[in-house]
């Protein structure tokens, strides 16, 4: 008997479903790839308009860094798993197309800075009118502000060619860096439809697909209006709590009290929970932001002025927060950064994951630089992204891999990113190799202030007092 396994070719088998993705970003990418490894019996392509793209999602090195993605996809590629750029092809062959295109915020005309461009949105809801030559359910899993799938139902029966779409909304609650995780065991799977008679079926197949490994009481159904909202909400709510916590660390500063014991204290009240009360220099990624926004931007179009101001108060106090940072930096390094050395730990908008859309840390970096500080930045998976974020911008910059090595001859390190690797760094050989006075400013109060004190460091953590060697302040 040969041990070595036949694959056999994807023509020969007759897959139970042909199911499309179009848009391989981070959510269409590992989304179809968990079906995939789920559910051999059904044909999973994906297709995006960008070939590099496509490219990487077929080689060694994909176009995403997330933990426990690489086995699930070399364990699927070329069996029921495809990645292509002929998305025409793609919706020829498909039953159900799942749409994950980017949905960013608007940057000109109407609604510019809040509404969702919904442009790519629009523009794939064409295509697919165009190729389509059977009958298709088509997902909504991109976040797009509620009753778009009205639109997309519009534009999908504006030919009058007979084929029947069911529009379903189905959005991915996955948060990066634990994609995988939170794609095989959710919290729940929300799939939203129109309530008549073909919707139901609809929604019926799209909850099939997720009964293959979710449990039965976690897969919700509801109408379409309220799955599309329910997203925008979830994540307006999810940023709430971080704003909630980022603005009590504001007068914990100034009244000696510690945030991470109000936030241990309020937590475990199991009304409030304890999850998602991290005091930090404001939150980052591609959604919160861009959600609440477009929240706001729907609920003045309604005319719910009251109801938009509340939300969009939610990122004035992620804006204001880290602003305060830099200006806590600023005040504690005698009010001039220029020609000082500053070392910032990580760039990424969270541990884990290589993404810096909306980092923090970007923010951060731009203001150090504009007070003329030589800014050096490490982190072990957004180096190349940083640099993409900082192009072009004027001053001393430079990314150096190594931690250690970036923060020699620093006079402060600014700890952006909660990397596990942060906590356990030699902070005595890291200070013996610094211009003193050494600061640290813990932006995400990970590492052990008392220690690092003892060390001969001056530490500002967020919303806890700051230990420092200058005067008496215990
Ligand atoms: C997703 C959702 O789609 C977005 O609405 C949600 O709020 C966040 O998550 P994401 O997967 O993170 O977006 O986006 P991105 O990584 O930018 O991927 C989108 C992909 O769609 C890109 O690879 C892009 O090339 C592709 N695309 C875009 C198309 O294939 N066709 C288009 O017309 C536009
Ligand atoms: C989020 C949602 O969690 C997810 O459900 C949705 O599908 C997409 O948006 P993501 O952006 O990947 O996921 O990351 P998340 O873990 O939610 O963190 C967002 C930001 O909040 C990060 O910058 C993180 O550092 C920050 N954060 C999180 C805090 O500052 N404090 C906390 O307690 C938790």
């Amino acid at each position: 008997m040969s041990l070595t396994k036949k694959k056999i070719s994807s023509d020969e088998i007759n897959f139970e479903k042909n199911i499309l993705c179009i848009g391989a970003g981070y959510v269409g990418g590992p989304t179809m790839a968990m079906i995939a490894h789920k559910c051999p019996k059904y044909k999973m392509t994906v297709v995006d308009i960008n070939p590099d793209r496509i490219h990487a999602w077929n080689s060694e090195n994909l176009p995403i860094y997330e933990p426990g993605l690489d086995g699930i996809v070399t364990d699927a590629r070329g069996r029921n798993l495809f990645f292509s750029t002929d998305i025409e092809k793609g919706i020829k062959e498909s039953d159900i197309i799942f749409v994950s295109v980017n949905t960013p915020t608007k940057t000109f005309g109407e609604g510019a800075g809040m509404a969702s461009d919904l442009q790519y949105w629009e523009k794939t809801a064409r295509q697919i009118l165009d190729c389509a030559e059977s009958s298709k359910i088509i997902v909504e899993k991109s976040t797009l502000p509620v009753r778009t799938a009205r639109a997309m139902e519009r534009i999908l029966t504006s030919n009058g060619n007979h084929i029947h779409f069911d529009v379903i909304s189905n959005p991915e609650f996955l948060a990066e860096g634990t994609a995988i995780r939170d794609l095989e065991n959710p919290d729940r799977v929300l799939v939203g439809s129109r309530e008549t008679e073909t919707g139901r079926r609809a929604r019926g197949e799209i909850v099939e697909i997720y009964r293959n490994w979710v449990q039965e009481e976690k897969i919700i159904t509801s109408n379409i209006w309220s799955s599309e909202l329910s997203k925008l909400v979830a994540n307006a709510f999810l940023a709430q709590r971080i704003s909630s916590i980022n603005s009590i660390s504001a007068l914990c500063e100034k009244t000696e009290a510690d945030i991470s014991e109000v936030s241990k204290a309020v937590g475990l009240d199991r009304r409030i929970g304890d999850k998602f009360l991290n005091s930090s220099i404001g939150f980052g990624g591609s959604c919160f932001k861009k959600d609440i926004l477009n929240l706001v931007y729907l609920c003045r179009q309604y005319g719910l002025n009251e109801v938009a101001n509340y939300w969009e108060n939610v990122v004035k106090i992620n804006e204001y927060q880290k602003q305060r940072f830099v200006l806590t930096i600023l005040n504690a390094m005698f009010n001039t950064l220029a020609g000082k050395k500053i070392c910032m730990l990580g760039f990424a908008f969270k541990a884990d994951t290589g993404d810096t859309r909306e980092s923090p840390a970007i923010f951060i970096a731009k203001k150090l630089l504009d007070e003329k500080a030589y800014v050096i930045i490490t982190d072990p998976k957004a180096l190349k992204n940083a640099g993409v974020d900082l192009e072009g911008q004027k001053g001393h910059l430079s990314l150096v891999e190594d931690p250690c090595e970036a923060t020699a001859g620093c006079d402060a390190i600014a700890v952006m990113t909660e990397w596990d690797i942060y906590r356990n760094l030699d902070y005595e050989k890291i200070y013996d190799s610094m211009r003193k006075p050494a600061f640290i400013f813990d932006g995400r109060n990970i590492l052990d202030h008392e220690k690092l004190y003892h060390i001969g460091f001056n530490v500002y953590p967020i919303g806890k007092s700051k230990l420092t060697h200058f005067t008496k302040n215990k």
